[in-house]
């Protein structure tokens, strides 16, 4: 059985969106709508996943499109629409093209799904955050971005590799921007409890920080074609399960500061408690002032960004 009452479209349906829907109907999340700008790729995509159904348990309910029009009363939008890197690109390098397919996006989210909740995934993730709630018009809580899930996984799985014990038991908190000026914090990552900076070396867990912050590079590196999905559109789903039942995780997201931190009309990463209305709080962690400074050049290079390039 899906629930009848939630729906979720997923914008762009490459493989972030694909993976993303595609982990939303095995978690029998409800009705989900893919829409690319490609007509068919996106009903292609939806039927092979909707055949998966009967050998996954879950029902049929993923439908694809290209017209905005089937968005209709989503509860959530997922935007994974855009270019994703090659080798050598920063994620700063797709700001200009991406900033059009968001404009367009949003003026289609905004139009047949304006009371939704977007979770945003195109890159350079925290400025195409900003330019959607500008785009739409949308209170700054319903646009929430996704980078924090990822990079914090990231990081969890360079511990657990470490210490070699499981994934499961190891929490790790990255804040700041998604890109080279992300803010991860070994403080505040654990296992089962225990700061990790009780268990590892000062010198290891450097270097796990800078594998963390180069981890999406790494990926376009060996793939050589295109960026990582998998556990990208894992994230952005769960952010979305997160919204639609409403469950207040406590996650890290690409969140619009105004004064948190010393930080204001910004979009970037902080923990929040994720709920149906979106962003339900920002928590200011006490950061020491390497951990805040960091966080403030990471807001300040976005900030000359979204003037520089978007003219904001
Ligand atoms: P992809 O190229 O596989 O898929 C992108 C899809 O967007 C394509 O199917 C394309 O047809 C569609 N599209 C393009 N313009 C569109 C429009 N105007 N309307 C509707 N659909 C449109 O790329 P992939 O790997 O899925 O990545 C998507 C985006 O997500 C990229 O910008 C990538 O950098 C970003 N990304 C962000 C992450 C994050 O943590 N925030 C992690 C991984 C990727
Ligand atoms: C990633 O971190 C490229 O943002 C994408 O994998």
């Amino acid at each position: 059985m899906v629930n009848e009452a939630k729906k979720v479209a997923v914008i762009g349906a490459g493989n972030v969106g694909a993976t993303c829907a595609f982990v939303l109907a095995e978690r029998k999340i409800g009705e989900i709508v893919l829409l690319d700008i490609f007509e068919g790729f996106a009903k292609g995509k939806a039927l092979d996943m909707s055949q998966g159904g009967q050998i996954l348990n879950y029902d049929g309910r993923v439908t694809g499109t290209s017209d905005y029009k089937d968005i209709t009363n989503s509860d959530v939008v997922v935007v994974t629409s855009g270019f994703p890197r090659k080798p050598g690109m920063t994620r700063e390098d797709l700001v200009e093209k991406n900033a059009e397919i968001i404009t367009q996006v949003g003026n289609g989210i905004k139009e047949y799904a304006p009371d939704s909740v977007i979770v945003m995934v195109t890159n350079p993730l925290d400025l195409m955050t900003y330019h959607m709630q500008k785009i739409t018009g949308f209170p700054e809580q319903r646009v929430v971005g996704q980078a924090g899930i990822l990079d914090s996984a990231r990081m969890t799985h360079f511990v657990s590799e470490e210490l070699g014990v499981s994934n499961e038991d190891v929490q790790a908190m990255v804040l700041g921007g998604h890109g080279d000026t992300m803010v991860p914090l070994p403080r505040y990552t654990t296992v089962s409890g225990i700061p990790i900076t009780q268990l590892i070396s000062e010198e290891r867990i450097k270097q796990i920080s800078e594998r963390t912050a180069g981890g999406g590079g790494e990926i376009v590196k060996l793939l050589e074609r295109g960026s990582a999905f998998y556990a990208p559109g894992s994230a952005a789903a769960i952010m979305a399960e997160t919204i639609l039942n409403d469950r207040k995780r406590l996650l890290p997201c690409s969140a619009y500061l105004s004064g948190q931190y010393g930080l204001e009309d910004i979009y970037i990463g902080v923990p929040v408690i994720l709920g149906k209305n979106g962003v339900e709080k920002i928590l200011e962690l006490e950061l020491e002032s390497e951990e805040l400074e960091s966080l403030t050049n990471s807001a300040l290079f976005y900030k000359d960004q979204l003037k520089s390039i978007l003219g904001y």
